[in-house]
């Protein structure tokens, strides 16, 4: 009788859902706002600058209009950290305090899920030994003496975890080994190398040996707080001076921001995210008393990086070096946001100066003065373009900023580019139209165009569908929001429905019919969430509120709709069937056919009759 999700009973993941609040575990991840009954943010799934992402909390459903994605804390949570289905439960289980029944091998589709459940232990354990090196073992007084010389207080030590790895070549290998490790999980781990085959003849054993040997330690962790990578400085000027954990299954370093989850709070609370480009840098300016700060290190921002940041914050202020900051960064930097909606800020620090010697140096208060002076993104990368055509002619000058406006076409506003158009003209010192009649010659070499009208074209004939099914559609959402009664649901029938999840979810409701009539809503949504479809349109149908000047009149008139259009097309049925019987003389066959559209004919006319003095 039950419907099994995952393996996992209904009664279960009632208990969890029930256990945690919804809107606190989503507004982890998005800074949510109240609109109405539903909160509201920027979709933490796809790229958009006003919020689409709707939180029901009575339902604990989310959807975003946007993308489409929705579904209850469990799909939420699926998404958003990349988990299987039974890790999220097991997740959330803790969160709420219940223990879940104990459950044979997940065998099935999950091997990736496993795999990075592994990885994550295996991250955690090479944490704490570093953690130990750095502070219980003699070996770990070079790493010592060299974080106290840089300034570095213990305090920051244990907030950001900083360690040691001893100088071996498998300390780390054999005390994974030793904790229970499987040697192809060491390698995918990426704190491991692989000996490649070549390297037979040394002395060292064959298999593994540690990534990271005689360097300070300092952990990368995702937004809820799990290591998932590591940074390792050398104490003197080896090369490289920072050795990093390549990609993994846990770890994108486009997608990560160092310190971001420390910084979270203090950037939602200011919405403001200073973005820096060192370790050191970010730990010396959180060790300053400014949170908001996190790190990039050493590359460029990525799209994935902008997208993350502004569901927290609406303004950045980015921190290049002296030396780092020219041309080709400027342009990068203005490439990734534009179209994000952030305001974005610029702070070049003195020559041979980084964030993390300035504050040492000139303190808090100078720091945070810096970025009283930014300039914009946009005034900067101007600034940075001119420099090439200090004295040049006109035409020169405003062909160094092509690149700027290449850049600046992408802006989807027309208001928006105007105003940057105009800016730009303004600080070259020349009218905006010479500016503009420069744009044809630019879209030429620019592929994006056409792309752009194909997804428009496919939205338009999405829109005209639901129109012809809004009857449809605004039923099952009143249904999904309680609004339906007891005689509504008699006169409900799932057939009447023509799009296949709406029908689903309708069925589904007979099935739940509680013993005053009405559909009981919350093992309706135990049952829907089963179902891929309908968990994504039950999630959006009820976190839509659709206003009516009379409900009960709406559904009524809804209900009546769908019988029409029913009969209509059941009508339309019988007359072909008629035909082709008229057409291969089946008498036998054209009398009986006459006799149904008759009494379908008796019908309707009565319906609509019966319907008229209704109202
Ligand atoms: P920097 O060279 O500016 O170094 O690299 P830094 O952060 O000031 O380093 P310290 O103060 O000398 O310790 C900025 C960032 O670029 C990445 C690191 O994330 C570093 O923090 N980087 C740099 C590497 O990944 N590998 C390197 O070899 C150098
Ligand atoms: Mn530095």
């Amino acid at each position: 009788m039950a419907t099994l999700r995952g393996g996992v009973s209904p009664e279960i993941l009632q208990q969890i859902r029930d256990g945690v609040d919804f809107t606190e575990v989503v507004s982890r991840y998005v800074t949510l706002s109240k609109k109405g009954q539903n909160f509201l943010g920027l979709c933490p799934f796809h790229a958009e600058k006003t919020p689409s992402f709707s939180v029901n909390p009575t339902r604990q459903m989310f959807y975003c209009f946007g993308c489409g994605l929705g579904g209850d804390v469990f799909n939420f949570l699926m998404r958003q950290e990349g988990l299987g289905f039974l890790e999220a439960v097991k997740e959330l289980a803790r969160q709420a305090g219940v223990t879940l029944p104990h459950w044979g091998g997940s065998g099935r589709g999950d091997a990736a899920a496993e795999l990075r459940k592994k990885l994550e232990e295996l991250h955690s354990l090479a944490h704490s030994w570093f953690q130990k090196n750095l502070h219980g073992s003699p070996l770990g007084k070079s790493a010592r003496d060299y974080l106290i010389e840089r300034g570095i207080h213990s305090e920051s030590l244990s907030e950001f975890g900083l360690g040691y790895a001893l100088p071996s070549w498998d300390g780390l290998t054999r005390y994974l080994l030793k904790n229970g490790a499987q040697p192809d999980e060491l390698g995918k781990s990426g704190l491991v190398v692989a000996r490649d085959s070549s390297d037979r003849g040394s002395s060292r054993r064959d298999g593994y040996y540690d990534r990271f040997r005689g360097r300070v330690m300092v952990p990368i962790g995702n937004l809820r707080g799990q290591v998932i990578a590591f940074g390792g400085r050398a104490l003197d000027d080896e090369a490289p001076k920072y050795l990093n954990s390549p990609e993994t299954l846990l770890f994108s370093k486009g997608r990560s921001l160092f310190g971001f989850e420390r910084a979270r709070e203090a950037v939602s609370r200011l919405s403001t995210l200073i973005l820096v480009e060192g370790y050191f840098d970010v730990i010396a300016l959180h060790q300053a008393g400014m949170k908001h700060v996190a790190g990039t290190l050493g590359t460029a921002l990525t799209k994935d990086q902008v997208n993350l940041v502004r569901r927290f914050t609406t303004t950045v202020v980015l921190i290049f070096d002296g030396d780092t900051a020219g041309v080709g960064a400027s342009l990068r930097a203005l490439d990734v946001f534009v179209n994000s909606g952030l305001s974005v800020k610029v702070v070049t620090l003195p020559p041979g100066e980084d964030p993390d010697s300035f504050v040492r140096a000139q303190g808090t208060d100078a720091f945070l003065r810096l970025q009283e002076k930014a300039n914009t993104l946009l005034d900067f990368a101007v600034e940075q373009c001119l420099k090439r055509t200090v004295n040049a002619a006109v035409e020169d000058r405003a062909r160094s900023v092509d690149d700027i406006l290449r850049i600046l076409m992408k802006a989807s506003h027309p208001i928006e580019r105007e105003e940057y158009t105009r800016q730009v003209a303004e600080r070259l010192g020349v009218r905006q139209q010479l500016l503009v009649q420069r744009y044809p010659s630019l879209t030429a070499q620019n592929p994006s165009h056409s792309r752009r009208r194909e997804t428009k074209h496919s939205e338009g004939l999405g829109a005209k569908e639901k129109k012809e099914t809004r009857q449809e559609r605004d039923l099952v959402s009143l249904l999904l929001q309680g609004e339906l009664g007891a005689d509504h649901i008699l006169a409900l029938r799932a057939e009447d429905f023509t799009v296949p999840a709406y029908r689903r979810l309708v069925e589904m409701s007979l099935r739940h019919v509680g013993e005053n009539g009405r559909v009981v809503l919350s093992e309706l949504f135990v049952e829907a969430m089963v179902d891929e479809e309908c968990s994504r349109m039950a999630a959006e149908l009820t976190v839509s509120t659709p206003h009516y000047d009379d409900c009960q009149d709406y559904i009524r008139g809804c209900l009546e709709a769908l019988k029409r259009k029913n009969l209509s097309s059941a009508l339309d049925d019988l007359i072909g069937r008629l035909r082709a019987a008229e057409r291969e003389h089946c008498l036998e066959e054209v009398d009986r056919l006459n006799s149904q559209i008759d009494s379908l004919r008796r019908q309707k006319a009565g319906f609509a009759i019966s319907s008229f003095t209704l109202r």
